[in-house]
Formats: C-alpha cells, sequence, structure tokens
C-alpha cells in the first residue's frame, strides 16, 4: 500500500546514507561523497558511491535509497523496511485512512491520464497534422534525439479532438479535466480543450511522471506560453521544468544545476551538454522551488538575463533567498550578454561561450552586493549611510548568525573598499593584484617561501607545460583557480612568463568587467590572440606541443574533469611542505566560515596532496625528459 510521498520523503532526509550503508560496507570519504566495495558485486577495487540520499555502483549499476539498500541487504519487501527504518528514525508510520487511498489511486491514475495524453501529442507531433509544429522546432535547432527525450508533441486544432482519442482507452473527459487538459465549457453543456494549436512541452515531477504541460504558439502570438491549471498533481510553484533529468546529472557529476528561464533554454542547455539545466514555469523563483533544488546540490547557479528587468528580477531572487541560505546552502549568479537567453547564446556563439558565462558565475555573497550597488547614489554621506545600513539588514536577515556575520562583514569591507579613494594601481608584472581589491573577504594568502629542494628539472617543466596548457585549453578556469595559480612558483622562461601573461590578462579582463558592468567571456582564441600579441608565440607553441599533453588539455574536455586535472598538476607543482600549509590554512578557513568554497578548497588540496605523496608524476611514461 502507497505511502504518503512527504512522508517517505522526510524518512529519507532522516536516514542519512553513509551511517547506513557504513554498518555493511566500510566506507571512504572521496570528496562530497563516501565510497566502498560494492555489497551486491564481488570487487577489489570500490566503484560503490554513497551520496547524502542515494548509492550508486558504477561497476554494476545498482543504485537505490535508503529503503532500497534495506530492501535489498535484509531481504525486507517495501513496507517492512521503511518500518525498520522509521523506528530507528523515531518517525510514525502513518496509517493510511480510506479517503487517503482514494485520493492516491486517483492521483495515479491522473498520472496514466497525463502519460497517455503526452504519447498521443508525441504521435501528432509526428503525424502530417504535426508537420508545421516538427518543422518549427527543428528550425530552432532540436535534433530528433532532442525532441523524443524531451518528449515533445503537438496538441492538435482542438475541438475535442483528444478526448476522442483517449476515449477508447477508458478515459473520461471527468479525467481530462482533472488532468488540466479539458476545461468546463461556457455556456454549454460539456468540455472544452486547454491547449488547442500549440507545440506541447510534457512538465515532470522530480521523479519523472508527467504532471502538467506548457504550450507554445507558433510563431508570434499571445499568450506565447500557456502552462497547465493546477491540479491534484501539478503546483506551480513547487515544480521546475527539468527537475527530473537535472537532478540525475547533477548526482552524477555531469552538470552543475543551472537554473535558465524558460523551456526551451532548458532544452537547448541539455542538448548543449549541461543535463543541470532546470527553469521555473513563468514566474520568479519561488522559495518552494529553491527548497526543491538544494535537495539537489548546494550551490546551484542562477542565469540572469543582463538586461534591466533580469537585474530585477536577480535582485528580488537575491532578496528572497536571504531568509533560507545556509552554510550548506547558497547560489551562484551567472549574467549572460543583455538581452540573450542560454538558448539564444548557444545558437549564436555554442557551448563554450555558455561555458565561460557559468564560470564567471559569482557566488550570493558578491552578486548581492552589486545588485544593491546597482544605481545607488553614493555621492553624499546621506546616500552611504543608507546604503551601509541596507547592506548590514541584509546581511542580517541570514538566519545563521555565524553566516551573517561573516555576510556582513564581507559587504562592509566591500562597501568601504569601493567609497574610499582608489587606491595607486597593480604592482608591476605580477597582475594578480587587483582583482583582490574587488572581493569581499578576500585576504591574500601569505606567500610562502621558494621551495627549496631542486628536484628532477625536465618532470617539473613538464608538469608545468600540462598545466598551463590546460589553462590555454580552459581560461574560465583562472575565474576558479586563479589565487591558486599565482602562488605557484614555475619554472623560469616559457612556464613563468605564462603564467605572468595569464594572470595580467585575467585581471584586465576582470577589470573591465567591472567598469563596464560586462561578464568577461573568458575565451580560449582571444587569449591566443593576446598571446599573440605580447610577443608570447614561442611560448605558446611550447605548450601545445602535441606529445605528452594530458587529456583535459583538450578543448572537449568536460568541466569537471578539467578542474580536476588542474588542481592534479597544481598539486605536483606546488610541492608537499607548501600543500600541507596550504591545506592547514584551508581547514582553518573551513572551521571558521564553513563555506562550500572552503569546503571544496579543502576537498582539492587533500586529493592533490595524497596523488603526490603516492609518488605519481602526472605525467605519461615517457613524457619526462622532453626538452623546454
Ligand atoms: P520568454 O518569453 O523568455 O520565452 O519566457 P523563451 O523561453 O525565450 O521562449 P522562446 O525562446 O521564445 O520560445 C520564459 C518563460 O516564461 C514563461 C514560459 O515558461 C517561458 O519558457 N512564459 C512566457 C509564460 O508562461 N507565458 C508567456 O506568455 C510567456
Ligand atoms: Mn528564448
Amino acid at each position: 500500500m502507497a505511502l504518503p510521498p512527504n512522508f517517505l520523503d522526510e524518512l529519507r532526509a532522516r536516514t542519512p546514507l553513509p551511517p547506513l550503508i557504513g554498518r555493511k560496507v566500510k566506507l571512504t570519504r572521496n570528496g562530497r561523497q563516501w565510497k566502498g566495495c560494492c555489497p551486491f558485486h564481488n570487487e577489489k577495487t570500490p566503484s560503490f558511491y554513497v551520496y547524502d540520499d542515494h548509492y550508486h555502483c558504477f561497476g554494476c549499476g545498482q543504485h537505490g535509497d535508503a529503503i532500497g539498500f534495506t530492501m535489498q541487504t535484509e531481504g525486507l519487501p517495501f513496507r517492512e523496511a521503511v518500518e525498520r527504518l522509521a523506528g530507528e528514525a523515531g518517525l510514525e508510520v502513518p496509517k493510511e485512512s480510506p479517503r487517503q487511498v482514494a485520493r492516491e489511486a486517483r492521483a495515479r491514475d491522473l498520472h496514466d491520464v497525463l502519460q497517455a495524453a503526452a504519447e498521443a501529442m508525441q504521435r501528432r507531433l509526428q503525424s502530417p497534422e504535426g508537420r508545421q509544429a516538427l518543422d518549427y522546432l527543428k528550425n530552432r535547432g532540436l535534433t530528433d534525439e532532442t525532441i523524443a527525450r524531451f518528449g515533445l508533441g503537438w496538441s492538435g486544432a482542438g475541438r475535442g479532438a483528444l478526448a476522442a482519442e483517449l476515449n477508447p482507452l477508458g478515459i473520461e473527459p471527468r479525467q481530462l479535466a482533472e488532468a488540466g487538459l479539458v476545461k468546463p465549457a461556457e455556456g454549454r453543456e460539456g468540455f472544452n480543450d486547454f491547449f488547442y494549436n500549440r507545440v506541447m512541452f510534457p512538465i515532470r515531477d522530480r521523479r519523472g511522471r508527467i504532471v502538467s504541460f506548457g504550450g507554445r504558439i507558433l510563431g508570434d502570438g499571445q499568450p506565447k506560453y500557456l502552462n497547465g491549471p493546477e491540479t491534484d498533481v501539478f503546483s506551480k510553484r513547487r515544480t521546475l521544468y527539468g527537475l527530473d533529468m537535472a537532478r540525475e546529472a547533477v548526482f552524477r557529476g555531469k552538470s552543475r544545476l543551472i537554473v535558465a528561464e524558460g523551456y526551451m533554454d532548458v532544452i537547448a542547455l541539455h542538448q548543449a551538454g549541461f543535463d543541470g539545466a532546470v527553469a521555473p514555469l513563468g514566474t520568479a523563483l519561488t522559495p518552494e522551488q529553491m527548497e526543491e533544488i538544494w535537495r539537489v546540490t548546494p550551490e546551484p547557479v542562477l542565469c540572469l538575463d543582463g538586461d534591466a528587468a533580469g537585474l530585477r528580477a536577480a535582485a528580488r531572487t537575491a532578496e528572497m533567498v536571504l531568509p533560507l541560505v545556509g552554510t550548506e546552502r547558497s547560489l551562484h549568479f551567472a549574467t549572460l550578454p543583455t538581452g540573450q537567453d542560454p538558448d539564444d547564446l548557444i545558437g549564436k556563439k555554442g557551448p563554450t561561450a555558455f561555458q565561460a558565462v557559468l564560470g564567471a558565475a559569482k557566488p550570493l555573497s558578491v552578486a548581492l552586493y552589486d545588485l544593491m550597488a546597482d544605481g545607488r547614489p553614493l555621492g553624499t554621506p546621506e546616500g552611504r549611510a543608507a546604503f551601509r545600513n541596507d547592506l548590514a539588514a541584509a546581511a542580517g536577515r541570514i538566519p545563521d548568525k555565524s553566516l551573517a556575520a561573516e555576510y556582513r562583514s564581507a559587504l562592509l569591507n566591500r562597501f568601504f573598499e569601493t567609497t574610499r579613494p582608489p587606491r595607486p594601481q597593480r604592482q608591476a608584472g605580477g597582475g594578480f593584484g587587483p582583482r583582490n581589491g574587488n572581493r569581499p573577504g578576500f585576504k591574500p594568502p601569505p606567500r610562502l617561501p621558494p621551495r627549496a629542494p631542486p628536484e628532477a628539472g625536465n618532470t617539473r617543466l613538464e608538469q608545468a607545460r600540462c598545466l598551463l596548457a590546460i589553462m590555454l585549453a580552459h581560461p574560465w578556469l583562472l575565474n576558479e583557480v586563479e589565487e591558486a595559480f599565482a602562488l605557484l612558483e614555475l619554472p623560469h622562461g616559457h612556464p613563468s612568463a605564462l603564467q605572468a601573461a595569464l594572470l595580467a590578462w585575467h585581471a584586465d579582463q576582470v577589470l573591465t568587467e567591472v567598469s563596464e558592468g560586462e561578464t568577461a567571456l573568458l575565451d580560449s582564441a582571444e587569449l591566443m590572440t593576446h598571446l599573440h600579441s605580447t610577443g608570447l608565440d614561442e611560448a605558446r607553441d611550447w605548450v601545445m606541443r602535441a606529445t605528452g599533453l594530458p587529456r583535459e588539455a583538450s578543448s572537449d574536455a568536460q568541466p569537471g574533469e578539467t578542474l580536476d586535472g588542474w588542481w592534479h598538476f597544481f598539486g605536483f607543482l606546488r610541492g608537499e611542505g607548501a600543500l600541507v600549509e596550504d591545506l592547514v590554512a584551508a581547514g582553518r578557513d573551513l572551521v571558521a566560515a564553513n563555506d562550500a568554497g572552503a569546503q571544496a578548497r579543502v576537498i582539492r588540496l587533500s586529493q592533490a596532496l595524497s596523488a603526490l605523496r603516492r609518488g605519481e608524476t602526472g605525467l605519461e611514461d615517457g613524457a619526462e625528459g622532453a626538452n623546454p
């Protein structure tokens, strides 16, 4: 018998998986997750990963949640597994009332009705009557595969056609009305179709069940999009388009969770490989939707249109999330070029352009300041004081006391940095100075003395070449790793020259971004041109020489693996002593601020350290000893 979904959600939330599974499997930490040898098949090297709310074996494919794990390892049926876990979690399993049973049966019916309707609409899209709609979707760049994956369809012309088609399946008009597909006709008996002459987008819940539809008119006309009405299974403010697929992709580390604005953005992003895309349904993001998003990831990225309306929407969202954020859940803001949505940008400039936008995303603390500072008169003491008060008040809306204090000091530091007279220009040569002044709460890490032990010169040179090659192919990395990169003592000659050039180039891009209010698109081709114009052709060619480069240096490497590769080589180049110190410092930051950035740094640094201690060089055999 079915149990209420919110009870099961509560049970899952109260049963973190690592300790549960840890009783049966020896688990070790692996970044944000845990891993161990799979209990479901025989293996010697661990490929069984445990996340907060699910597990997955990359060896045998077994996966599930706490309930599934208990069923499988204890051989219990669903209900008994739930009772066992509920007992341990101190929850009472609700008894089902006949009313509940009836309501659930009806919800199940609604899902079936919606599914049948979706299938009918998909068939229509492929039939002669859907020809125009199919052409429309293809003209917008969607592949057959994408159209199938999202289950896109054609509503037909209405006039009861859908009801007639579904009637032989035993689906009655009353059920279509409950599913939001038809509505009572005005002034006569019977029903009218809710959607007609529209391209149809099935909307799924987080578990992948169809709950409603959106319909787009072909070409121009109003309203452009129509969403189904609220029903027993569809609540607009709780639903995010694409969440079922995004959840999966984010769990697998395939993509960040990206919040875009509309249906077509989500679809275009998926097609371009950003499978973590979701969108609200024509309204501003709601607190309920944020809660759904945070169940998937602590650090989603919100994509904003760079125009005035986009900025206003961003400011509203920032306001809305302040009472909800914590050390484990925040938000990044990525700004799109003015007047373009992700669909436009990818269509015109390709996935790399969008990746650059993502790479330049600002954390909430930074975006909040920018949004609040926008258009503020700071020329008078009154204006400045009012702004300061507002900044402090914004920080005060964060419920976690320590986090609120961190925000307060970050926002106010930035305020004082900005409102006091400009300091002398950046140091010559170094190039990594200016960015720091703009960053709230940033303390430059102490420069460590150069590491003494001379080591195999060629290995080091080759490691530097690999690190630089990854950066030349993926300049957006600079946004993520600039501080760490600036700390490296790279070998003299090509490596150190390129390091200085990259840092200076990045600082310039960021300065332009700040002064012109535009997001710097850190583009590889542009960087190459820059290196050429600064006379670094030879250094560039030395780096890009085809032999011995890691996979991450190819332009089609995924962002996640690119970052991993970068930190890998960083570890070798930084050296053990300095890495240990970095790790200690990052650990201190983590304890003090407990933010996601510090946590990520600790993880990266410990991974780098253990690779180093295992004595790896990071280079393929034979790659060492290459001449500069
Ligand atoms: P946009 O007007 O930005 O449309 O609406 P779009 O996503 O770029 O659509 P295309 O590219 O022209 O097809 C963004 C979202 O707002 C909702 C829809 O969810 C849409 O995806 N919307 C928009 C409505 O609900 N009704 C409308 O009339 C327009
Ligand atoms: Mn669009």
